[in-house]
């Protein structure tokens, strides 16, 4: 662990070259985003939680849409939640989306639909945890907090050469204080953004760009030329894998029929083909016996009898014998893979609780989850096929 303090032996005069130095490389070279235009809470809050697992580029366009469709606190705090899930779909972590939804209500009710302005204030709101309220108190209301993620905690373990295991919740006490060491007190989200540009452009995890580093002459891990050996991060469990059949099931309409998730847990409400979970051996074989025989086949061809598929056997469908095709996706903890199959409705078809038929066309108006999204990408694929 890190015993050496090193930021402690910063003198002022170090420390202020440093942050004047630091601060004048982001006014210069700063990226243009649309969260950074002006100081407004409510934008800054909405982007740093969908910064929180996405990345910047995909976050952009889901940015300007979400201020588009909720302009205020009030109206996300109304707002349905189809459209709240729609807004992010395809995002993920979609307690995300909800928890913003909870902290708007929060907002209304205790602070008259306005961000509020001391940090534990912004803490206790719903979904808000240490990193977003550094960044809301740094950056709109000028707070000399640190915001503290993994960006973050990369170059500053670089610039002290700090040992701690980041995967490790202990370890923030000790980025924190370093943080506090150095930041400056009088652009503190302007510092705090300048560490998240430069380790997203700068110095990234495996091959920093140390020549052209604003911060090179302050950096230990640079001196030492040991800067890959930071963060040390030990390594996270695999995620867990989970098997799934997948049914695309078409009536004579040219409708699809989908199913609402149960309301709690894992992509709780939103819309899937039906999926059956099954072993990983039953998954196997059945990706084995079901091979596609040639790529040159329509999507109508080649109809199996229902019995051959029994695992969907609630559903009267005439299958088509042989798989479409495989998507995998990975959640925080979980690893789906997920096997698809098509079919054709027979008239007496089940009217089952949380469902509903749906052309295609209308999908788009349908919140739908990534792996669904994939799901729907390869079948169109083999329409596409049967198509000339
Ligand atoms: N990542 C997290 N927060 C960010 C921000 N405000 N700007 C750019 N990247 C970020
Ligand atoms: Fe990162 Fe290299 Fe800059 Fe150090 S000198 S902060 S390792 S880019």
């Amino acid at each position: 662990m890190t015993r050496d303090k090193i930021w402690a032996d910063w003198d002022k005069e170090k420390k202020e070259a440093f942050q004047e130095t630091f601060i004048d490389w982001y006014k210069r070279e700063h990226r243009n985003l649309p969260w950074r235009v002006n100081q407004d809470p409510y934008r800054i809050w909405i982007s740093e939680i969908m910064l929180q697992q996405t990345r910047v580029e995909t976050v952009i366009d889901y940015f300007y849409r979400f201020m588009e469709w909720f302009p205020t606190i009030e109206v996300l705090a109304d707002a349905p939640e189809e459209k709240l899930l729609k807004a992010w779909e395809g995002l993920g972590y979609y307690s995300r989306v909800r928890n913003i939804q909870a902290a708007a209500k929060q907002i209304v009710a205790e602070y008259d639909g306005k961000m509020p302005n001391t940090i534990e204030e912004i803490h206790q709101l719903k979904g808000i945890g240490p990193y977003t309220a550094g960044a809301i108190g740094s950056i709109a209301f000028g707070l000399p907090e640190p915001a503290i993620d993994g960006n973050v905690m990369r170059v500053v373990s670089r610039l002290f050469c700090i040992e701690d295991d980041i995967a490790k919740a202990s370890s923030r006490k000790v980025f924190d204080e370093a943080m506090r060491a150095i930041i400056d007190e009088k652009h503190p989200g302007e510092f705090n953004q300048a560490l998240m540009d430069l380790g997203s452009g700068t110095c990234k995890p495996t091959s920093p760009k140390c020549e052209s580093c604003p911060i090179q002459e302050y950096c230990l891990a640079y001196e030492k030329g040991i800067q890959t050996e930071f963060p040390v991060k030990s390594k996270k469990a695999k995620p867990k894998n989970v098997y799934y059949l997948a049914a695309a099931i078409e009536n004579a309409e040219g409708e699809f029929y989908l199913k609402q998730r149960d309301e709690t847990g894992l992509l709780a409400n939103m819309w899937t083909f039906p999926l059956i979970e099954v072993t990983e051996l039953e998954y196997r074989a059945y990706q084995k016996k079901w091979a596609k025989e040639e790529v040159e086949m329509s999507l109508f061809d080649l109809v199996a009898e229902e019995e051959d598929l029994t695992i969907f056997e609630e559903y009267p469908v005439i299958w088509q014998k042989r798989h479409l095709g495989e998507v995998t996706h990975i959640f925080s903890h979980l690893k789906w893979h997920i096997l698809l199959f098509y079919g054709r409705s027979k008239k007496e078809f089940p009217t089952e609780e949380r469902s509903q038929w749906a052309t295609q066309s209308s999908f788009s108006s349908i919140v739908f989850p990534k792996p669904q999204m994939k799901l729907v990408e390869e079948l169109q694929k083999y329409q596409t096929l049967g198509n000339h």
